[in-house]
């Protein structure tokens, strides 16, 4: 079509490629899940972030950035997103269709990243809402794996129906082909609910605070320096979550000078 053809000449002018979605989930009415196709030469680390968008006004493309929730082995690119009435970008893109085309930028980038993380015996995720996204990928990574031996995600959200992709961490992970020998005894998925009924209530933060969430998963305080932290959520999440881990004497990680934790805010449209 003209617009497909138009995407594709501005998209060149400014560095992007332009591919088609392949699929569409509807997990609430202000949560969706989509894949596009991957370039061939598009490589990422798992846990980074890629602008994406779609075409927006006088012919500018309308971009935002977008943890990459599939793995970097996979043939598609997969991205887990609000749906805001009034969002310039989700407003529109909840209405993706397959077939549809959206615009994907060449530079994958973030903090996310094990390569940021000194080695350790364990690695806890801890997420709110769509910040979910890039542990989805770091679970899936084998590097992970050769440097962790134990894995804990965490995800907080006001509403049980928002724990997006729990029957994949609760059960089809588990009889995976290959990963389901892998994280057999070493994982554990630990959703927490604070507006809802759910058997787990309240933030993660205080969870944690008030030791329910290390007595839960048999860890004491002496485990502590063995184990790291990827953070990923709203603002006030991750400010509160950096306090309690600095309270600890932990500090933040980077490639060129790994830590006890990375952050990053969830991308929000
Ligand atoms: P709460 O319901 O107590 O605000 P949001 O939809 O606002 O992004 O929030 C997603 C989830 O993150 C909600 O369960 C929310 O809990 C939780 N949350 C928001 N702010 C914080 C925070 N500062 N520390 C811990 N959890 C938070």
């Amino acid at each position: 079509t003209v617009d497909l053809e138009q995407m594709r000449e501005i998209g060149a002018k400014r560095g992007l490629d332009v591919q088609e979605v392949t699929w569409v989930h509807h997990w609430t009415s202000g949560l969706f899940s989509f894949r596009i196709k991957r370039p061939q030469s598009f490589r990422f680390q798992s846990g980074e972030f890629i602008m994406i968008g779609l075409m927006g006004p006088e012919g500018k493309p309308l971009l935002r950035a977008y943890s990459v929730a599939s793995p970097a082995w996979e043939e598609h690119l997969e991205f887990f997103s609000v749906k805001v009435q009034e969002g310039a970008l989700t407003s529109r893109l909840q209405h993706l269709q397959p077939g549809d085309h959206i615009f994907l930028g060449r530079k994958p980038t973030g903090t996310l990243v094990v390569d940021a993380l000194k080695p350790a015996k364990r690695l806890v995720m801890v997420g709110t809402g769509t910040g979910l996204a890039p542990f989805l990928s770091v679970l899936r990574d084998p590097e992970t794996h050769e440097k962790f031996e134990q894995i804990i995600i965490t995800h907080t959200v006001r509403q049980s129906e928002e724990l997006a992709y729990r029957d994949f961490l609760e059960e089809e992970i588990r009889t995976d082909e290959i990963f389901g020998e892998l994280l057999k005894d070493r994982f554990t998925y630990y959703p927490t609910v604070t507006r809802g009924d759910f058997h787990r209530k309240g933030r993660i933060t205080d969870l944690i605070r008030e030791g329910t969430f290390r007595e839960e998963l048999n860890l004491t305080v002496e485990d502590r320096p063995d184990t790291r932290f990827m953070i990923c959520g709203s603002i006030a999440f991750n400010k509160d979550m950096i306090e309690i881990l600095e309270g600890w004497g932990m500090n933040e990680g980077t490639r060129n000078d790994p830590g006890e934790f990375v952050v990053e805010r969830a991308f929000v449209g």
